[in-house]
Order: structure tokens, then sequence, then C-alpha cells
């Protein structure tokens, strides 16, 4: 806390500080015999902690060109990324095998056959309709979401990999994010490992392997270490492992530093103006997600009833309603927890400058 102390007076606010240490713990918690480890780029991009998570995981799951060119200028091997996403347009695909990018996760028949004949190695992501308890917005797995292979795509490509004789590298899902226990993902390999037994039945060449994807959850309420992994992972001993962790890595790793500028009250409502937003902090405002709030300098003064929003042009750009805590203006406040789609979810909108990110 002093190290930090120090930077906030020196650095203007917004701005966001991340922590080295936590990074290579949170990395640490999923190296285990027969993991690999595929970083998923869309939770932070910025360069300087992709360098230091490179040397520390297998790979990157990414999911466009932009992100696949971001990791190759940083010396990041094709062969060590996972291209994922539901609409892989046909230049695109072409541009990853003549990059020579390792794998492709397949998301439907049609992208199937887009790629079948391609040098890249196949991951059939599939939809086994799994739900699980977490922000509704973020759940990937369900019948009706766009994500995965449904069960009449998967029967069609099983149809032509054995007709056209292709190699697949594994079979693979994503269930969603923010996921906050083992139980999802037990239901989730007790049915693939069904579907990975059809194929071999078939004589369908695969490796015994399971993507299993991302989606561990962090604790945003308390801040407490969450690993649920173990159990999987302990569940699942006959089998390698790719996963594809991104929240998990680095969303508790840093802390949004920020100053109420005005307070605004009426008979009703207290209204704290920070100059932090939306633009940069948008999780509040689309999931109604709950970042933990603390204060640096503390005050006696009595605590009362808060909305915190930011300075963005939009009534939603609230980042915490309804807190209980004492405020004074000028002073400087932390927003927790911020490292994961905060930052690599920032938008344009009203032309804000981009906050400093520090690492320490
Ligand atoms: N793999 C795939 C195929 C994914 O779609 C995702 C995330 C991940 C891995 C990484 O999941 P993680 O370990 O970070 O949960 N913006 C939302 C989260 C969206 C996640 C999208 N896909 C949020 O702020 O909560």
């Amino acid at each position: 806390m002093k190290n930090i102390k120090k930077i906030i007076k020196k650095v203007k606010t917004p701005f966001f500080i991340y922590k080295k240490k936590k990074i290579i713990k949170n990395i640490n918690k999923y190296k285990k015999k027969n993991v690999k480890i595929f970083y998923a780029l869309k939770a932070n991009y910025n360069k300087k902690i992709i360098k230091i998570i490179k040397k520390r995981v297998y790979g990157f799951e990414v999911v466009s060109i932009g992100e696949i060119k971001k990791l190759l200028n940083l010396n990041v091997k094709g062969k060590k990324i996972i291209f994922s996403g539901v609409c892989k347009k046909k230049k695109e695909i072409k541009f990853a095998e003549k990059k020579k990018i390792g794998f492709i996760s397949v998301e439907s028949y049609d992208e199937f056959k887009r790629v079948m004949k391609k040098k890249i190695k196949i991951i059939l992501k599939i939809n086994l309709n799994v739900g699980i308890d977490s922000i509704k917005q973020i759940t990937t797995c369900k019948k009706n979401n766009k994500f995965g292979i449904n069960e009449i795509d998967l029967l069609k490509i099983i149809k032509n990999v054995i007709k056209h004789k292709i190699n697949i590298y594994c079979l693979g899902f994503h269930l969603g994010s923010q996921i906050l226990d083992h139980k999802p993902y037990i239901k989730a390999l007790k049915k693939i490992i069904k579907i990975y037994k059809y194929f071999r039945k078939k004589k369908i060449k695969i490796n015994k392997i399971i993507n299993i994807g991302g989606g561990f959850g962090i604790d945003y309420v308390n801040g407490s270490n969450i690993n649920f992994f173990k159990k999987i992972y302990n569940f699942f001993k006959k089998f390698k492992i790719i996963i594809e962790p991104g929240r998990s890595i680095i969303g508790n790793t840093c802390k949004t530093i920020s100053k109420v500028e005005y307070i605004k009250k009426n008979k009703k409502k207290r209204i704290a103006i920070l100059d932090v937003g939306m633009d940069c902090l948008i999780r509040p405002a689309l999931y109604k997600s709950i970042h933990r709030i603390k204060k640096i300098n503390k005050n006696k003064n009595k605590k009362k009833i808060y909305d915190l929003v930011g300075p963005i042009c939009e009534s939603t750009d609230i980042i915490r309603k309804n807190i209980k805590i004492n405020l004074k203006k000028g002073e400087k406040i932390i927003i927790c927890d911020t490292g994961a789609y905060c930052m690599s979810m920032r938008m344009n909108y009203n032309m804000r400058k981009k906050p400093k990110e520090v690492i320490i």
C-alpha cells in the first residue's frame, strides 16, 4: 500500500495500476502436468502485460486478426495461438493459415467447411447446452446462444470428417465467464467425453485432449482467492487439458484510482461524480456488475448513501449504485479488480483521454 500511495500522489487520475507479482501468482495456480494455458487476450491486451504473461504460459487465445497481429508483433509464435470467434471471414482464415496460426476453434458446420482443407489444427468447440450460475449476459453454452457447434451441425461435421478423412486436433467448449464453482465444468466434461468416445467409435483420429475454455471467476464481492481448478483437474486426469483463462489471470491484479470531482445532493440523493466512467469501466453499466470501492484516506464523517457516477454523457454511466460511504469532494478512491474487461473494452465515446496504466 505504501508503494501505491506514492504512485497515487504522482500520477494524474484516473489511472490503472497492476501488480506483476499477482499476475504471476495467478498463472502459477494453473501450472500442472498435462495442462496447457492459452491466455485469453481479450481480457487485457496491454503490451507490457502481454510480455509478462508470454513468458509464463504456453500460448494465447484470440478472436480477431487485430489480436493476432498484436501478438505476432510481440514475437509470439503463430503456432502458439488459438483463433476463436463465431464469425471468421474467409480472408481472416486465409490470413491465419498464412501466418501459421496453430489452432482454430471451429464454431459451426459452415465454418468447418471453410477450414477443413487448411493447414491449421482444428478444435471443435461444441455447444453442450450447459448452464452456469453467472451474470446472464456472459453465459455462452446454452442451446440458444450463438456460440459453439450445435447438435445438427456436429453430426454434419462428423459425416464430413469421415468422408474426407479430416484430422481433428481435439474437442472443446467454453461455458461462459465469471463461473464460481467446478460443477458446470464437470457436467460439461461428462458430456464431451461421451462425444469423444463416439468419435473414437467411428474411428476418427482425435487427440485425447479437451479444451475446456476459460470462465474461471474471481471474487468481486470480498476480494478473496477463488481456486476450483484443482477439482476440475482431479476429475479429469486421463485427458490432457487446454485452458483459456482471461479474467482469473488479470482481473484481481489491478486497481483504478479516481478522484471525486464533484458531489451533488438533493433531498433524496447524493451523487458523487468521478473522473473515471463507463468509457473504460463499462462492466457496471453493461452487466450491473459490482466492483469493490475503497477509500485511500479515512475520515470520521458519517457514511451516507451515494451513487458513484462517471463523466460520460449517459445516464447509465454509473460505477456503483447506492453505496454507503463517506466521501469528500477532491478525495481519491480505489475501484478494485479492474484488470479484466475494463481497459480492453474501452471505447472512444466522448473522446476522453486514455487513462495511464502503471505496472508495479
Ligand atoms: N475462451 C473463450 C472462447 C472465450 O469466449 C472467453 C471469454 C475466454 C476464453 C476467457 O474467459 P474468462 O476466463 O476471461 O472468463 N466482458 C465480460 C466477459 C466476456 C467473456 C468473453 N469470452 C465481462 O466483463 O465480464
